[in-house]
């Protein structure tokens, strides 16, 4: 706590005027914070629609500079995880604070490897669906389905429940979003192989089949866990404060984490890196990029060069730096030339040197390049946004335990109402 303070003075526009004292808060990194808090009671409310200027919680987890292109995971930089780290240790480090010991290590991936497996009457709800369900509309049904089996993991005001939730969701999505694909593509569901590590036990429950083994190429498990490790958290994005915010009800935790992947799945948020693949397709050669970018600059045309911008970023979002190596690498080694990463580079370049971009300080963002990498590794454009759900399904749990394992009030915003004043009811014969 400090003895800073913002004073308020508030004209009332009959020559009268208040002054208000507002407490500061400081954080450890970041800028101090005005506690309006007070302001019900003198009659007032904040207005601040898309939470530009607000904080809504106080958190430990996640750290980002939008201005320097910084994001801290309980201290550390993305950068150092992504290559020293591995998913499922980053897993440990954002819902404990603390990266582990080896000990603590094989604990938490042996424990989460034994949660692999979904009840076995979950499988039956895919036939509800069309084959050609989109795959975020089955992990929205599904997700919020498991607390109609788990129930000895819903209790929320208990520890120990809340940790089996965390393994559980970590463990179970991977296998759910592969159920998602394998229906879409008629193929028969792949059990989870408990021998492999987390992105390969994905990608064999993806591609592999009941007739022959999987052959899981390192390269590709790799990239495919750097891509969930940096989709993992990000501060109280939209998805991650729509989860706190079902939270706050108290609703158990799958229900929390199905509100999440609903949210994600706009292409605002989440579902930019499929909108951006298909914004590649459709720019299609390098000899377009200019028609698209001047339709970006253009305002009164709708369309946004997806993968550009951030609420936060007012630089490069440093994931987008490790996911665009990633994708040199990846297509390098796979051996892929991929003409849709030049046009994206081409694009990255020219977006860059003009003149609405540089102003408006819009820069590729995590969804830019993610979908590339996707792609190069044989994942469906359908089943982008479900990859993104995937990896940052752990960020979810760990705000939302953090919030419940503290103090907490019920998330109930007020609003500016500019509806009709008190009026009696209106007969049909008036109308
Ligand atoms: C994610 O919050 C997070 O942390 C999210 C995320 C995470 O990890 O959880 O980082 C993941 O969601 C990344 C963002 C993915 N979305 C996209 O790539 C979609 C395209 N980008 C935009 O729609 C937009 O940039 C947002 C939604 C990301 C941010 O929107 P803001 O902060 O509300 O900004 P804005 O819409 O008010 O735009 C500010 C200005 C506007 O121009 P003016 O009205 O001021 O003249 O910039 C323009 C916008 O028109 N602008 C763009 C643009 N993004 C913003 N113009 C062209 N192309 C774009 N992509």
């Amino acid at each position: 706590m400090t003895d800073k303070k913002a004073t308020l003075t508030i004209n009332h526009g009959d020559g009268t005027r208040d002054n208000v004292d507002l407490p500061l808060l400081e954080g450890t990194l970041g800028p101090d914070v005005i506690n309006v808090g007070s302001l019900t009671g003198k009659g007032y409310f904040t207005y601040d629609p898309g939470f530009t200027s607000t904080a809504s919680c106080e958190s430990k987890i996640t750290f980002i500079d939008g201005d320097k292109g910084i994001l801290l995971h309980r201290g550390y930089p993305i950068e150092q995880l992504a290559e020293h780290s591995d998913y499922l240790e980053t897993c440990y480090l954002l819902l404990y604070g603390e990266l582990p010991d080896s000990t603590q290590k094989d604990e938490f991936f042996t424990t989460v490897r034994h949660h692999t497996m979904v009840h076995e009457q979950i499988r039956t709800f895919f036939n509800g669906f069309r084959r050609d369900a989109h795959p975020m509309a089955i992990m929205c049904g599904v997700v919020g389905a498991l607390s109609a089996f788990y129930h000895d993991s819903t209790d929320i005001s208990d520890p120990h429940h809340r940790t089996v939730a965390a393994y559980r969701l970590i463990a179970k999505m991977p296998t759910i979003a592969a159920m998602s694909y394998k229906f879409s593509i008629g193929q028969p569901f792949m059990y989870p192989d408990n021998s492999l590590d987390y992105a390969a036990n994905f990608l064999h429950m993806m591609f592999g089949n009941p007739c022959e083994s999987s052959k899981i190429s390192p390269t590709i498990a790799r990239a495919m866990d750097r891509i969930f490790l940096l989709h993992a958290d990000h501060e109280q994005n939209a998805s991650t404060s729509t989860v706190r915010l079902a939270g706050s009800s108290q609703a158990n935790p799958f229900a929390c984490i199905a509100a999440g992947i609903a949210a994600l799945w706009g292409p605002s948020h989440g579902g930019a890196n499929e909108a951006v693949v298909k914004m590649l397709e459709e720019i299609g050669s390098v000899d377009r990029i200019n028609e698209f970018v001047a339709r970006a600059k253009d305002k009164n045309d709708s369309f946004r060069l997806m993968g550009f911008g951030h609420r936060v970023y007012k630089n490069f979002d440093p994931r987008a730096k490790v996911m665009k190596q990633a994708a040199d690498e990846v297509l390098a080694e796979l051996g892929i030339e991929d003409e849709m990463l030049e046009i994206a580079k081409r694009l990255e370049e020219i977006a860059l040197g003009d003149d609405y971009f540089i102003e408006k300080k819009l820069y590729p963002n995590v969804d830019f390049y993610s979908g590339i990498i996707l792609k190069a590794l044989g994942i469906p454009t359908s089943m982008f946004t479900v990859i993104f759900a995937v990896g940052r399904t752990v960020g979810w749990i760990a705000h939302w335990n953090e919030m419940i394992s503290g103090s907490y009030r019920i998330g109930r915003p007020r609003q500016l109402y500019t509806g009709y004043s008190n009026r009696d009811f209106t007969p049909m014969d008036q109308r």
